[in-house]
């Protein structure tokens, strides 16, 4: 595969010197806590993390809030789709106790209060914007201006991506200048067009996908190229060592204990 550098993207979209940490704890907590929740968050910078990912959906009434599922049965203790409630309903439930007693009574966070501990917390932040199905433009237009509004006080601006093309065009039209991320299990060469048209600093795929080429063609465009999931120590260091500059992981506790380097940005262009 042949890719030419995009001619449409300024500069400053590429963020050269590349400021994230390579290592982002997935979901907030990884396998150490309830996903998506403040728990997981706390976790996730005691373990050292400096890099967060997590989902974000929005209520009934337009409340973005932490949620990886569309339907509430496996990590809550209430049923049927997520859609339907309120934000105050949606408040009231019980994201814990599913994962462990001791975690009995977290709740299901809005974005805006993520928001306020990631920045208290001096921790960057990759947004994916998981619509529920029908909401993929509403969500990612009122995702995207969250973004931008919550974070115009900050240097680092939050990363957004998204499976969803819908969403990444309704955030790219609401947060202009932010970052954005093309989320897609595998690569595939209609994804560059779509790249440019968005002016995506980076590819995301299923880390089963990457290989040298990949990594290589990627760079080419200038952009850089994150894997989800990477919980085997041996994968993480192969990956690494590929160039891949972005990996998920569930095991914070071994991978922040043998890539300790790769908690912090490097800087490297
Ligand atoms: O953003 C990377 C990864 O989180 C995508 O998969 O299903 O865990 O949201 P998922
Ligand atoms: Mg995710």
């Amino acid at each position: 595969m042949s890719i030419e550098m995009p001619t449409n993207m300024p500069t400053n979209m590429l963020l050269d010197p590349w400021p994230y940490p390579r290592l982002f704890a997935h979901r907030g907590g990884g396998t150490h806590a309830p996903e998506n929740t403040m728990a997981a968050f706390r976790k996730g910078l005691k373990r050292g993390f400096h890099a967060v990912e997590f989902d974000v959906k929005l209520s009934s009434d337009g409340v973005p809030m932490l949620m990886h599922d569309d339907t509430l049965d496996r990590t809550t203790n209430a049923h049927g789709p997520f859609a339907a409630r309120t934000a105050s309903e949606l408040a009231k439930l019980d994201a814990g106790s599913w994962f462990d007693v001791q975690f009995q009574g977290e709740r299901i966070p809005t974005f805006a209060e993520v928001a306020e501990f990631l920045k208290a917390n001096r921790m960057a932040a990759n947004v994916e914007i998981k619509p529920c199905p029908g909401r993929e433009a509403e969500t990612g237009s009122v995702v995207g201006a969250m973004c931008a509004r919550l974070w115009e006080d900050q240097l680092l601006p939050p990363l957004i991506s998204s499976f969803s093309l819908e969403a990444l065009r309704a955030a790219r039209a609401a947060a202009p200048t932010l970052p954005i991320g093309f989320l897609a299990e595998s690569f595939e060469p209609a994804h560059l067009p779509l790249m440019d048209e968005l002016r995506c600093v980076s590819f995301e795929c299923a880390h089963q996908e990457v290989t040298p080429a990949l990594v290589a063609d990627i760079h080419a465009t200038g952009r850089r190229l994150f894997a989800y999931t990477v919980n085997d120590p041996i994968r993480m260091k192969s990956i690494l060592a590929l160039g891949v500059d972005g990996v998920f992981t569930d095991a914070l506790a071994v991978m922040a204990r043998e890539f300790s380097e790769s908690l912090s940005p490097t800087g490297a262009g």
